[in-house]
């Protein structure tokens, strides 16, 4: 792998790799080989994405969809660290921060017993039984080059100026990142693609260019808004997961905004408490599960920084034309 994927600059939090300019997790190196070379299983689903495209959404869906679709499984009151690894942990632990210790508590209780620290988490993931659900936010680019041929894939996309403008209050939610600049300078370093897991638009690219691959299904964050019911059929279909519509009713319901709300629903690592968020923030614009709507970019103090954004949305898409929602 390192020799396909040279690293190039060492920044604060993570590296950049020369091919492609991925931005990857500071501890990547060290199990990228591990992790180009991981056998995925053919009954694993794959969800993929750049953060804050709707991760934790299609994931809740899946989950739901393959373990939960008549609502009646205890299972679904677990974290989601507990129910759906995620593929690039190892890269991330020993990274400093309260948010990671509290990663790796949740990974130490999850299935095996797996007491080491390094690789632990693929160690982990190799343990969970079938049918396993993985969490992805490397590009197809970077993960094991035989993934499509052995396993389902999901890839989640929303449009790059609601995805920057999670991103941004994430980043200031959370005490591990504590962001504080303006919005105008993370949106900089967003076109830029110096946040971890990105560039975005060749992030994005590179699975809508494999759209047509059997094993691939492209779903887009504002589709799912407008009409998660037929989303959530056409996942049916891709999954093979022969839900009736009462069941795929019972999906739609419980993976709403408002009833993973109620539940508590976070990713994977984020805990919603005063040691691990600025709940001062979490109050003024919402926690993890912030505001879930399509055109948050539409607010008026985001204006003068969109502004230049649409300027570099349709340079990008002169190559990578890719057809994002922005309103609905
Ligand atoms: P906002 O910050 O715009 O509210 P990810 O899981 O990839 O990190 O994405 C997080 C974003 O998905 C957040 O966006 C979050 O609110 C939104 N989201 C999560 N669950 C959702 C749901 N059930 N319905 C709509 N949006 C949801």
């Amino acid at each position: 792998f390192k020799k396909e994927f040279p690293c190039d600059l060492q920044h604060n939090g993570f590296i950049r790799l020369k091919p492609g300019n991925w931005t990857v997790p500071t501890h990547f190196d060290k199990f990228a080989d591990e992790i180009y070379q991981f056998k995925f299983r053919e009954n694993d689903t794959v969800v993929c994405s750049c953060p804050k495209a709707g991760t934790t959404w299609v994931q809740e869906i899946i989950w739901t969809m393959k373990n939960n679709p008549n609502l009646d499984n205890p299972d679904a009151k677990l974290s989601q660290g507990h129910r759906l690894p995620y593929f690039e942990m190892d890269a991330h632990i020993g990274t400093e921060g309260p948010l990671f210790d509290a990663l790796l508590s949740e990974i130490e209780s999850s299935p095996g017993e797996v007491k080491e620290k390094e690789g632990l988490f693929l160690n982990t993931i190799n343990k969970f039984p079938s049918p396993r659900i993985i969490k992805t936010h490397l590009p197809i680019t970077l993960l094991p080059p035989d993934t499509l041929d052995c396993t389902k894939f999901v890839y989640v996309a929303r449009n790059p100026y609601d995805v920057c403008i999670s991103g941004y209050h994430y980043c200031r939610l959370h005490k591990d990142c504590y962001y504080a600049g303006t919005f105008d300078q993370f949106a900089q370093r967003f076109m830029e693609g110096n946040i971890v897991h990105y560039p975005f638009w060749e992030h994005v690219y590179s699975a809508w260019k494999m759209q047509n691959h059997c094993n691939l299904h492209f779903i887009f964050y504002e589709d799912l808004k407008q009409d998660p019911f037929k989303e959530i059929e056409k996942l049916n279909e891709f999954l093979e997961t022969g839900l009736t519509n009462e069941q795929l009713k019972n999906v739609v319901k419980v993976t709403s905004f408002s009833d993973m709300k109620n539940r508590g629903v976070v990713a994977f690592g984020v805990v919603e408490s005063p040691e691990h968020m600025n709940m001062e923030q979490k109050e003024k614009e919402g926690g993890f599960l912030r505001k879930g709507i399509v055109g948050d970019w539409k607010d008026s103090r985001y204006q003068e920084t969109i502004d230049k954004m649409k300027i570099w949305v349709i340079d990008k898409m002169k190559d990578m034309e890719i057809p994002f929602k922005y309103e609905i």
